[in-house]
């Protein structure tokens, strides 16, 4: 994205126009509380998995320096879908589009202190300038999960593993969804032996994966004009590297697991072992999230190599999942406030709020409604925000500072513990 000066100020007066739109910016998510109760629970499912793995959480800003993203993470994303700008002091700034490349430059700068193997996660917002469209924003907030320091399969397994287990968290079912993997490497070994020119692998390997979302013909025009020799891909090394992997996650339990060839990954740092988690219903056949196995990364920073592997997981193809498998009513979303004070008149505000005040210094949440309405109403408002239980305030309570719990479901009332 390039900085263009602003259009024609039309009907603005001095830029500002007369009356702002309520609406957001294209492709960004306002989150009213309902929303972003649902947000905040998934975020936590996904903090509740990472923790079980011992996993540490870190964070970092939006701002990156552009260059950080020109070395790696592929010519597609940088050239079109940041948002970069200069800065006051001259400097080209990225809003960043993944998390990855900061996670590297942060490990690579503390590489003497840390103690390896590390394992961190991250849930930053995300900002890609796309089409927006279903399942994908200009803005998204992403759980990154990351072990660096392990050479060996078992690192790859147990990424595959918090994965699978965030899925079953949420409550889907194995056959719910599948994990798809493959191994970069090998399979760019059988690609580069399919092309004329090594050079055009980059070229090849965006292709392939696109190639689920073209027909045939056209994926075999756009490959013609990439090589004269047909495409066949027959994944022997790559299934060879596979098998072991498959394996020891059958050993976990985690049976969904197919090798599919054509599997790829948008980013040029993945060197090895690659794996998307996808949607099995017929309604949102997609990939819902995935990584693999970047073990240069860190070496753009000097250095030694570190090895790493590590997935990202988006909060909005995450909820697709959960709308889809209708698995959104399970989340068990807390309410605002377990007590709601309904206060007759203004009168009984300060003894509502002393109340309110002791069973909060007691662990309860308290909402007082100081709207003096009928108690009717705010009884009702009270139910609307799901909120079990009410206390009325009127003259008697206030002076006596006695008064009695409602449960709105079940009507009964009790005494105050
Ligand atoms: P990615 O495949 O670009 O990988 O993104 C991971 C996931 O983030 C996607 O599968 C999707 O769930 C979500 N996502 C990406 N772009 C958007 C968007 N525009 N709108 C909504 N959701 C989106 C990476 O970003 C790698 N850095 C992941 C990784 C971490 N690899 C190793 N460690």
């Amino acid at each position: 994205m390039k900085n263009t000066p602003s259009k024609t100020l039309g009907d603005k007066q001095g830029g500002i126009p007369k009356k702002l739109s309520t609406e957001s910016y294209k492709g960004v998510r306002d989150f009213f509380p309902a929303d972003m109760a649902i947000e905040k629970k998934i975020f936590d499912i996904w903090r509740g998995v990472c923790e079980k793995y011992g996993y540490e959480e870190y964070g970092a800003s939006v701002l990156e320096p552009a260059e950080l993203y020109r070395a790696k993470s592929g010519e597609e994303i940088v050239n079109e879908q940041t948002y970069t700008f200069i800065d006051r002091g001259e400097r080209e700034v990225t809003l960043r589009p993944e998390m990855t490349p900061t996670v590297a430059r942060m490990v690579a700068a503390r590489r003497r202190e840390l103690t390896f193997p590390l394992r961190w996660y991250s849930i930053p917002n995300l900002f890609r300038y796309e089409n927006p469209q279903r399942g994908r924003l200009r803005e998204h907030w992403q759980l990154n999960v990351d072990i660096f320091g392990v050479e060996g399969i078992e690192a790859d397994v147990e990424i595959i593993s918090v994965a699978y287990n965030i899925m079953k968290a949420f409550g889907a079912k194995d056959e719910d969804f599948c994990i798809r993997i493959n191994s970069r490497h090998m399979i760019q070994k059988e690609i580069e032996n399919l092309l004329d020119d090594k050079t055009s692998y980059p070229k090849a390997a965006r292709l392939l994966d696109k190639k689920e979302k073209m027909s045939s013909e056209e994926f075999q025009n756009e490959w013609s004009k990439i090589s004269k020799k047909p495409f066949v891909i027959n994944g022997v090394m790559a299934r060879e590297r596979t098998n072991e992997l498959q394996g020891k996650l059958t050993l976990l339990g985690i049976k969904n697991v197919m090798f599919y060839p054509f599997l790829m990954r948008g980013f040029d740092y993945y060197t090895d072992i690659i794996f998307e988690i996808f949607d099995t219903n017929q309604e949102n056949r997609r990939a819902l999230f995935g990584g693999g196995r970047y073990d240069n990364l860190t070496s753009l920073f000097g250095g030694d190599k570190i090895p790493a592997v590590g997935f990202g997981m988006g909060d909005v193809t995450m909820r697709d999942f959960l709308e889809t498998h209708d698995l959104l009513k399970n989340l068990q979303i807390p309410t605002s406030a377990d007590y709601y004070i309904c206060v007759v008149s203004p009168a009984e505000a300060d003894a509502a709020t002393k109340i309110a005040e002791k069973l909060r210094a007691k662990g309860s949440r308290v909402a007082v409604d100081f709207s003096y309405k009928k108690i009717g109403d705010q009884i009702k408002n009270a139910d609307k925000r799901g909120i079990p239980e009410i206390i009325v305030i009127g003259e008697d309570e206030a002076k006596n500072g006695i008064y009695k719990i409602k449960n709105l479901k079940t009507g009964e009332e009790r005494n105050p513990e």
